[in-house]
Formats: structure tokens, sequence, C-alpha cells
């Protein structure tokens, strides 16, 4: 497997877009994107497996968690269920950390979710979404839909008459590879920048076709930004027209510029000290339905609180 994480997703696949574009590849190592997914390492795992941290009760007496770092310096998760345990190994890191993390565990050549994640916002660990609490179970298959969105490459293969992923090929993080596409050495003719929307909504259209679209887990900033007016009544309003996704940029307040390039006359007055200006109030947190204590930018552009 291709190892990444600091320039690693820069680097992973050929052509080494590190080698030139030096100052982006350093600024992308930090983003939510090139640390989708990673190996776990005492780095990579956010969560704590120092007593009593380290143990997760359930709801149920008798059933809990043990996170613990094994001899070998791996990482491990037992689950205990009165006399039954089962142990299994922290193998990969879906999530970068900004919300939330879940770990994967290799087992003939196929991926499981471990049942217990990582909860950013309360510094936690949690139930893994999709594993009923008070329960101990390691089932859940992780299939390659995941990666198409987590990481760079992850493809599954025939393997006799089941199937495996390929795991020497697997590059993990999300890599300029995945946007700008896997390119000739040479940038040939004809070859330019990515669509600032449509290579956004390859993951960022959430998993369902909800309407209307809802700020979630798996977002639909895409279905969110469309049904607002900025987006309707002018032409070239996208992703990139706010996001520079080569940098980390996370303070709301920095984004106003971005809307007085279009609301400079018109703007509306109730700005300027607000701690995080127009954004504050036309793009609020809302709570996510699924996990409700996540909360997430509306990409909806509106005026909120006058009419629901
Ligand atoms: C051999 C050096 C070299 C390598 C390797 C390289 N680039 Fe470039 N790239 C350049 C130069 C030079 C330019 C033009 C000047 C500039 O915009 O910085 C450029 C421009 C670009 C542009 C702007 C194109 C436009 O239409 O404005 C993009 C996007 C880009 N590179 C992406 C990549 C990606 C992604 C990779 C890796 C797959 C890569 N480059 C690898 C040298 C390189
Ligand atoms: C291959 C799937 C994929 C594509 C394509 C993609 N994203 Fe993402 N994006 C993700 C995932 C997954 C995360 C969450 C990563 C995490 O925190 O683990 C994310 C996170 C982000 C974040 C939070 C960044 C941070 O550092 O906090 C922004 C902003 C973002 N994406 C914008 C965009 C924009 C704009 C585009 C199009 C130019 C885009 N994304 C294309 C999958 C993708
Ligand atoms: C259609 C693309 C897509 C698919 C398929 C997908 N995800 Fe995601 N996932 C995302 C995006 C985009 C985000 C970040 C959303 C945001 O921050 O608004 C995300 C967020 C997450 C997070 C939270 C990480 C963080 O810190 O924000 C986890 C964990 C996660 N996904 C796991 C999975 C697993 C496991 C699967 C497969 C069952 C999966 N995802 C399938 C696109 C996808
Ligand atoms: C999440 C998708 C995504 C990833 C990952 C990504 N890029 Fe880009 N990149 C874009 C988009 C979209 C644009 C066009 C921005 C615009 O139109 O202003 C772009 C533009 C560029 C440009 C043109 C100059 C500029 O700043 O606009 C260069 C060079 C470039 N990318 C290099 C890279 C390199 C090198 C990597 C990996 C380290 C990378 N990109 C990773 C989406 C991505
Ligand atoms: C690319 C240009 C563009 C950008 C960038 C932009 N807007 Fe707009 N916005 C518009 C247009 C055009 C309208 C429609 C004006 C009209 O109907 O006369 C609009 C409408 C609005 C409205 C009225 C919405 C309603 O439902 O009545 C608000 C509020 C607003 N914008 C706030 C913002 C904020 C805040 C930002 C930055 C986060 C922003 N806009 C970024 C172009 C833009
Ligand atoms: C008008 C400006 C603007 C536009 C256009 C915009 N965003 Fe954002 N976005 C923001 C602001 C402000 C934040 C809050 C900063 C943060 O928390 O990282 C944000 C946060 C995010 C996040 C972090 C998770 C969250 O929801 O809190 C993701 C992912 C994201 N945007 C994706 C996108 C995608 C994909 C598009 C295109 C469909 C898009 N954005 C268009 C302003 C914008
Ligand atoms: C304290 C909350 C708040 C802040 C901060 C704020 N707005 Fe507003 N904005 C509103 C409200 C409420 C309205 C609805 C109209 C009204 O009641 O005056 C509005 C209306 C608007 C409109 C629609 C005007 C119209 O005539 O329909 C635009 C465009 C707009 N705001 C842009 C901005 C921009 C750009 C910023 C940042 C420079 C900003 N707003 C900061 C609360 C805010």
């Amino acid at each position: 497997m291709i190892l990444l994480g600091a320039l690693g997703a820069a680097r992973a696949a050929p052509p080494d877009c590190a080698a030139c574009h030096r100052d982006i590849a350093h600024s992308f190592a930090r983003t939510a994107h090139a640390n989708a997914s990673r190996l776990a390492t005492a780095e990579s795992i956010l969560g704590s497996f120092d007593a009593p941290a380290n143990r997760l009760n359930s709801s149920k007496k008798g059933t809990f968690f043990l996170m613990e770092r094994g001899e070998d310096d791996r990482f491990y998760q037992t689950g205990v269920d009165g006399d039954r345990r089962r142990t299994e190994r922290f193998d990969l890191v879906i999530g970068s950390g900004r919300r939330g993390q879940s770990y994967l565990f290799w087992r003939d050549n196929l991926l499981f979710q471990l049942p217990v994640s990582y909860h950013a916002g309360t510094a936690r660990w949690i139930n893994s979404p999709g594993y009923e609490d008070g329960t101990v179970h390691f089932g859940r298959a992780i299939p390659p839909q995941c990666f198409g969105c987590h990481a760079t490459r992850a493809d599954l293969e025939q393997a006799g008459r089941s199937v495996q992923y390929r795991r020497p090929e697997m590059i993990l993080g999300i890599g300029c590879a995945k946007c700008h596409g896997e390119m000739p050495w040479q940038h040939a003719a004809g070859f330019g920048k990515p669509n600032g929307l449509k290579t956004c909504a390859a993951c960022h259209a959430g998993l369902a076709d909800e309407r209307p679209p809802e700020p979630d887990v798996h977002g639909d900033q895409v279905g969110l930004l469309r049904a607002s007016r900025c987006f309707q009544k002018s032409r070239d309003l996208n992703c990139v027209t706010c996001h520079d996704v080569h940098q980390v940029q996370r303070e709301p307040a920095a984004f106003n510029g971005r809307c007085m390039a279009c609301h400079q006359r018109t703007g509306c007055g109730k700005q300027p000290d607000r701690a995080g200006g127009c954004v504050e109030c036309h793009m609020p947190l809302e709570r996510s339905k699924l996990v409700e204590v996540q909360a997430y930018r509306s990409h909806r552009i509106g005026v909120y609180g006058r009419k629901k």
C-alpha cells in the first residue's frame, strides 16, 4: 500500500506534482482532503489509549470496549461481552479528525469497520454509527464506495470465487490526481483547471437524492448552494469562488471578502463587527439530523430567521 500523510498525497500518484508545485503541495498536506484516509498510527488516531479514557462502556452492563496499545506498538480494540472477548487491530483511519474518525481492520484482504469510532467535538470514543449500542459486533464490511469519496484509489479484484482489495495499489488520502486526473508528465495541450462545481459534486452532493437538501455528515453542499438565490441569479458562482482547496481555510470571517465580490454595493448594512461576519447570519450552522451533536455550515445562502 502506498503511504500518504505529510507530503504523501501530493507524491503518491505519478507524476510527482510536488516536484514542481511545492507550495501547493505543502499547504495541501494539512487539509482534510489530504488526510481523509490514512494508515493507523499514534499520530493519525486521535482517541486516547490511556486509562480510564481508553474504555467505552455500552448501555448494557458487562458489555464494553477497550482501546489499547500492543507490545508491538500497534493499536487494538477489544470488545467485551460477559465472558466473550474479541480483539482486532486498528489498520486504517477514515476521517481527518475535523469532525470524527472511524477505524478499519483487514481480514482476508477485505476491510471491516471497528465498533468504536472517535468524535472530535467531545474528544471521546463513541459507538460507531451503524453498530447497535450494547452489542459487540465487528461485521460491518467497508465497500469500495466509501473510498471512492475518502481515498484516491481502492479497487476490488476477483480472488478465486470471492473478491479482495488490490492492497498494493491502494492510495489513501484524496490526492491531486483525484481532482486533476492522472495526467501525462508534461502538461498536455488542453489540460486546464478542474471545474469548481462538477469536481466537487462527485463527493459533496450527499448520499441520497434528498429533497430538500440538508446539511449532514455526508453533507449536500452542492444541493444547498444550488438552492440559494446567489447561485440562481449569478452565472459563475461555484465552490471555488469561496474555497481554495489547496489551503486550510476554516475561519468563517475570512470568507466575507468573497461575498463582497458580488455584494459590494448592495450588502445589508448589518455588518461589520459581528465575529463571523456575513457568513454567521447568511450561512448559519445547522444541526445534523443524523448525528445531533454535529453542526454544519448551511450552504443555502439566504436570509434566516425571517421565514422558515
Ligand atoms: C515538471 C514540472 C511540473 C509538474 C511535474 C507538474 N506541473 Fe503543473 N504546472 C507546471 C507549470 C510550469 C505550470 C504553469 C505555471 C503555473 O501556473 O504555475 C503548471 C500549471 C498547472 C496548472 C494550471 C493550469 C491552468 O490551466 O492554469 C494546474 C492545474 C497544474 N499545473 C496541476 C498539476 C498537477 C495536478 C500535477 C501532478 C499530477 C502537476 N501539475 C505536475 C509544472 C509542473
Ligand atoms: C473524492 C471526493 C471529494 C472530492 C472530489 C471533493 N471533496 Fe471535499 N471533502 C471530501 C471529504 C471526504 C471530506 C472530509 C474529509 C475529512 O475530514 O476526513 C472533504 C472536506 C472538504 C472541506 C473541508 C476542508 C477542511 O480542511 O476542513 C471542504 C471545504 C471541501 N471538502 C470542499 C471541496 C471542494 C470545493 C471540492 C471541489 C473543488 C471538493 N471538496 C472535492 C471529499 C471530496
Ligand atoms: C458520495 C461520497 C461519499 C461516500 C460514498 C462516503 N462518504 Fe463519508 N464523507 C463524505 C464527505 C464529503 C464527508 C465530509 C462532509 C462534510 O464535512 O460536510 C464525509 C464524512 C465522513 C466521515 C466524518 C469525517 C470527518 O471528520 O468529517 C466519516 C467517518 C465517513 N465519512 C465515513 C464513511 C464511510 C465508512 C463510508 C462508506 C460506508 C462513507 N463515508 C461513504 C463523502 C462520502
Ligand atoms: C479537491 C479537489 C482538488 C485537489 C485534491 C487538488 N486540486 Fe488543484 N485545483 C482544483 C480546482 C477545482 C482548481 C481550479 C481552481 C480555480 O478555478 O480557481 C485547482 C487548481 C490548481 C492549480 C492552478 C493554480 C491555482 O491555484 O488555481 C494548480 C497548480 C493545482 N491545482 C495543483 C494541485 C496540486 C499540486 C494538488 C495536490 C497537492 C492539487 N492541486 C489538489 C481542485 C483540486
Ligand atoms: C458570484 C456572486 C455572488 C456571491 C459570491 C455571493 N452572492 Fe449573494 N447573491 C448574488 C445574487 C446575484 C443575488 C440575487 C440578487 C437579487 O435577487 O437581486 C444574491 C442574493 C443574496 C441574498 C438574498 C437571498 C434571498 O434569498 O433573498 C443574500 C442574503 C446574499 N446574497 C448573501 C450573500 C453572502 C452572505 C455571500 C457570501 C457568503 C454571498 N451572498 C455571495 C450573488 C452572489
Ligand atoms: C459563498 C461562499 C461559499 C461557497 C460558494 C461554498 N462554500 Fe463551503 N464553506 C463556506 C464557509 C464560510 C464555510 C465555513 C468554514 C469552515 O467551517 O471550514 C464552508 C465550509 C465548507 C465545508 C466544511 C464542512 C461544513 O459544512 O461545515 C465543506 C465540506 C464545504 N464548505 C464544501 C463546499 C462545496 C462542495 C461547495 C460548492 C458546492 C461550497 N462549499 C461552496 C463558504 C462557501
Ligand atoms: C446580524 C446579521 C447579519 C449580518 C452580519 C449580515 N446580514 Fe445581510 N441580512 C440580514 C438580514 C436579517 C437581512 C434581511 C433584510 C433586512 O431585514 O434588512 C439581510 C439581507 C441581506 C441581503 C439581501 C438584501 C435585499 O435587499 O434583499 C444581502 C445581499 C445581504 N444581506 C448581504 C450581506 C453581506 C454581504 C453581509 C456581510 C458584509 C451581510 N449581509 C451581513 C442579516 C445580516
